[in-house]
């Protein structure tokens, strides 16, 4: 049985990639490797916990010891690395936790891997999911493709762009066949309420005031989280180690229009007369280094691998919106804490 490491998988998009792989590859062992930091949560992943080919495994990137041990035991064939902070208001208030983690965490994984594939690399990968942020912020005019100069901005940018380096670091130091990919910002269910879409479901529901920062005029490329996981297999199946990959959703949204839509989707689901929503919209103090615009330019995954994404952004926005009302339990959980139980109940007699 091949055997994949994926790291982050109690995570937003790490889960939709454990359950695709799970799901579609009986004969492929999944190994999710997770902290459970406040962004991880095992409910994500109730559907598939006793598919016989899928083990949780709770552990911390930042344990070079205990990675390690596990790669010499496991002796996995492959690694997709999507453990991260993630949030750019929380690098914001404490850089030094995301250069650790998403720095040293990858340096950590990369040494991890290259140590126990060192004899032979062959039939190797170590696949690294960056973000698009790494490029830095464009105008109004232009696109991201692989050959932008990185530029970025942010603490969270940044620090993703310093664990960019390393891969490349390790592929040309040591020849660690390594790829990367940089995808544009997802939406879709089981996304943490601190991010944009669900933050906004989540205070309609509650009918608590919608922060816009700024004036709104922001833009961002949106893609729907199963087309990433969709990508993200296509990758680490056909794509060439070497290779740096964009993903995006040719879906450029301004956030006060994206904010706009979501409050009117939610008005008629919920019956409210038109114009209920959008009452709560404040526009609040603006994000320091806002960056203005991403967009990304996919278009060498489409022509080298043929994908491109499958869900529209009218389909994808109102499939998420009824995931996060007929899942108001998981949003509770989340919002109060109640998720961390979770692997007390589920995984500590085990
Ligand atoms: P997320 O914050 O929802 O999940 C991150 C996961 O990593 C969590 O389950 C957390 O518990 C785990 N984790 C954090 N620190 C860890 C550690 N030290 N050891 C082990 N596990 C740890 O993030 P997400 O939105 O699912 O993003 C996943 C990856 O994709 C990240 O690398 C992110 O940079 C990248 N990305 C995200 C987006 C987006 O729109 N969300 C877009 C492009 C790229
Ligand atoms: P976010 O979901 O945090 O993703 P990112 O910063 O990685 O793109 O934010 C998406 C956009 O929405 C970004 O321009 C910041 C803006 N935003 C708000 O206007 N209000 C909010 O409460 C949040 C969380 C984000």
């Amino acid at each position: 049985m091949k055997k994949i490491l994926v790291t982050g998988g109690a995570g937003f998009i790490g889960s939709h990639v454990v359950r695709r792989l799970v799901t579609r590859y009986p004969d492929t062992q999944v190994f999710n490797l997770d902290k459970l930091t406040y962004a991880g949560n095992l409910e994500n992943l109730r559907d598939v916990e006793n598919y016989s080919n899928y083990r949780f495994i709770k552990g911390d990137i930042l344990d070079y010891p205990f990675l390690k041990e596990l790669f010499h035991a496991e002796r996995f064939d492959g690694v997709i690395h999507l453990a991260a902070e993630s949030h750019v208001d929380r690098s914001l208030e404490s850089p030094a936790t995301f250069a650790i983690t998403n720095i040293v965490g990858t340096i950590n994984l990369l040494q991890a891997a290259s140590d126990a594939w060192k004899k032979d690399y062959s039939g190797h990968l170590f696949y690294h999911i960056s973000t698009d942020e790494v490029y830095g912020s464009l105008d109004h005019g232009g696109y991201f493709t692989e050959t932008t100069p990185v530029d970025p901005r942010s603490p969270y940018s940044a620090s993703k762009t310093g664990s960019d380096h390393f891969v490349w670091a390790f592929r040309h130091s040591y020849g660690l066949p390594a790829i990367i990919s940089r995808c544009s910002n997802n939406y879709g269910p089981n996304h943490f309420p601190e991010k944009l879409i669900p933050l906004m479901i989540h205070n309609i529901l509650h009918g608590k005031s919608l922060p816009v920062y700024g004036k709104g005029e922001n833009v961002r490329d949106w893609l729907y989280v199963e087309d990433h996981a969709a990508a993200i297999d296509l990758i680490f199946h056909k794509g060439k180690a070497g290779q740096i990959y964009n993903i995006g959703g040719n879906n450029e949204w301004k956030n006060i229009d994206l904010v706009m839509l979501l409050c009117k989707i939610m008005d008629e689901k919920l019956n409210k007369p038109a114009g209920t929503s959008a009452k709560l919209i404040s526009y609040v103090t603006d994000r320091p280094g806002h960056d203005l615009r991403y967009a990304i330019d996919a278009s060498k995954l489409k022509s080298e691998l043929g994908w491109q994404p499958a869900v529209d952004f009218p389909t994808g926005l109102e499939r998420t919106v009824d995931w996060y009302l007929s899942n108001q339990d998981w949003l509770n959980h989340v919002t109060s804490g109640a998720y961390r139980d979770y692997y007390e109940r589920m995984y500590h007699h085990r």
